[in-house]
């Protein structure tokens, strides 16, 4: 059971994410636990003040220090497997290796920053600070909920065969090739026959050649960092030479 809570300003903003389709399955089955807490039920003021004006002038309000603290230290579990973290457009970006890194710790405690800003000293309070891409929201939350689902999936037990997250797209390092259902023919665009053939090692063949294709055509930038066989050189070097007699 992996424990996540979550501290925003907006916890109606996670109401049906958690309560549709895979968050909501991994919750039945008691794999993962979700709390919603809201900022302001750690303030100590009457108004439930949650932001302040900026020291030093400026644009915007500034989310306080104090309230935020004392949420991370009330839900801090004393076991060890505890990460608190920040979202942030200023974090690292997040991506399939840090959901696979996040599904192992078994306590997250997540801070949805809003405003133009969270006053620095909460930082003091964070292991690490995640941004979801290079593009602002308007806070937190819908970034916490990206992260939430990628790293819920990669949890033992959550998704219904074992096998399904170790093909897709970005866990093998490359994009994920072509699927197809019924029927065989869709207004004249036809199935690949090879899927038809029942030739299993054919069928994987193709559709590793497939995964290369598209990496090299959308994502050269993937094909750097991926380990490679030779076989699969020799698949890269063929669909170069096809891609270029193609021009
Ligand atoms: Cl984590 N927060 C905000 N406000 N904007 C973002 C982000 C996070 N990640 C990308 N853009």
């Amino acid at each position: 059971m992996v424990r996540f809570d979550i501290l925003t300003l907006f916890t109606g903003m996670f109401s049906s994410p958690l309560n549709e389709s895979l968050l909501k399955r991994a919750q039945a089955k008691e794999l993962i636990d979700v709390k919603v807490h809201n900022i302001r039920d750690f303030s100590s003021d009457k108004h439930h003040t949650a932001d302040d004006y900026p020291y030093g002038g400026g644009m915007g309000m500034v989310m306080k220090p104090e309230l935020i603290i004392r949420g991370i230290e009330k839900l801090r579990s004393p076991v060890d497997g505890l990460k608190v973290i920040l979202m942030t457009p200023q974090g690292r970006k997040f991506d399939q290796g840090s959901a696979l890194m996040l599904s192992r710790v078994s306590h997250l405690i997540i801070v949805c920053g809003r405003y133009e800003g969270t006053d620095e000293r909460v930082r003091e309070y964070v292991d690490e600070e995640i941004s979801i891409g290079d593009y602002v929201l308007s806070g937190g939350e819908l970034a916490a909920m990206v992260l939430l689902d990628a790293v819920t999936r990669l949890i033992p037990g959550v998704l219904g065969n074992p096998g399904s997250a170790d093909d897709e797209s970005f866990s093998t390092g490359l994009l994920e090739y072509p699927q197809y259902t019924r029927p065989r023919e869709y207004r004249g665009l036809e199935v690949p026959e090879v899927l038809l053939s029942g030739h299993h090692e054919k069928i994987n063949r193709w559709r590793r050649t497939q995964s290369l294709k598209r990496t090299l055509e959308r994502r050269p930038d993937l094909l750097e960092k991926v380990e490679l066989s030779d076989q699969d050189q020799s698949l890269l070097s063929e669909i170069r030479k096809e891609l270029n007699e193609g021009k």
